[in-house]
């Protein structure tokens, strides 16, 4: 019997190599899609295959589809992972700041999902879980390009779950909250040698004890979240444990923004 599918996309970054590993260890070959990633495919010895992907180009995201579809194998399970964040107030921030958050965070789960969308509801069988953010359903002061771009990932996903029930196919949301990850070093402004963002000691208490100023809680588990805790949340709704489980928005922040 072949291997089962996976695709991945931003799983150059943190979280999403994480959930990229998670799924190889499950046994799935996985197709792992970032803008961070060789241009011509390889199938490596291993189970994660890396492929260069740009959710935000149309033409990219059906020909890297179609080839995972005749080169690897029937996909199962899509994750969208691939994020960028900008941080700034609305009112310092341009036109295409907004526009570059929408179409990665946005526009590109619509299209990564809408290919894959085609694929699993013709065989009737498959999951995909998109990665969105706890800053979804809650106010950020400056991150609102952000915030939005994840409401309309979160809510997109839900809805194409209703879409593709009668199918069979299940689409769920899995909303980290701040995650140990470069991404949240470069949000948490501290910056390291060669201006690599790193996250010190003191960046990381301020996150988990909250800004009241920025109207955060901070993390009522105290700590924040590793990549593993958020991979472990979306391999659980990409499996068959999850089976009668869709349109769901599973928040993993412990606590942060009390939901
Ligand atoms: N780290 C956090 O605190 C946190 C919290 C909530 C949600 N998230 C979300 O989790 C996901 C993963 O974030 P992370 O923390 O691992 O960040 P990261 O910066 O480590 O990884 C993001 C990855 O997305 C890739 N990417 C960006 N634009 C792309 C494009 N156009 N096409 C393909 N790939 C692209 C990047 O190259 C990078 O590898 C993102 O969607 C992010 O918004 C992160």
């Amino acid at each position: 019997m072949s291997a089962r599918v996976a695709l991945v996309t931003g799983a150059a970054g943190g979280i999403g190599a994480a959930v990229a590993d998670a799924l190889a260890a499950r046994g799935y070959v996985v197709v792992a899609g970032d803008l961070d990633g060789p241009a011509t495919p390889v199938r490596p010895a291993g189970a994660v295959v890396p492929v260069r992907l740009d959710v935000t180009d149309e033409a990219d995201v059906v020909r890297l589809v179609r080839w995972v579809e005749d080169e690897v194998g029937p996909i199962e399970v899509l994750v969208n992972a691939a994020g960028v964040l900008r941080p700034g107030v609305v009112t310092e921030s341009s036109l295409a700041d907004w526009q570059a958050v929408l179409a990665v965070n946005a526009t590109g789960v619509y299209l990564v999902s809408r290919e894959v969308a085609r694929c699993l509801s013709s065989r009737r069988r498959g999951a995909i879980v998109t990665v969105a953010s706890n800053a979804a359903g809650v106010p950020r002061v400056g991150m609102a390009a952000y915030a939005a771009s994840k409401a309309a990932a979160s809510s997109l996903t839900r809805s194409l779950g209703l879409e593709l029930a009668p199918y069979g196919v299940r689409c769920n949301v899995v909303s980290p909250g701040s995650t140990r990850t470069p991404m949240l070093a470069a949000l948490a402004g501290s910056v390291g040698p060669d201006d690599v963002a790193v996250l010190d000691e003191a960046a990381e208490s301020r996150v988990v004890a909250g800004t009241p100023q920025d109207f955060r809680l901070g993390i009522p588990l105290g700590r924040l979240a590793e990549v593993q805790d958020v991979a472990d949340a979306v391999v659980f709704l990409a499996s068959d444990a999850a089976r009668h489980i869709t349109v769901h928005e599973l928040v993993v922040d412990g606590g942060a923004t009390l939901r």
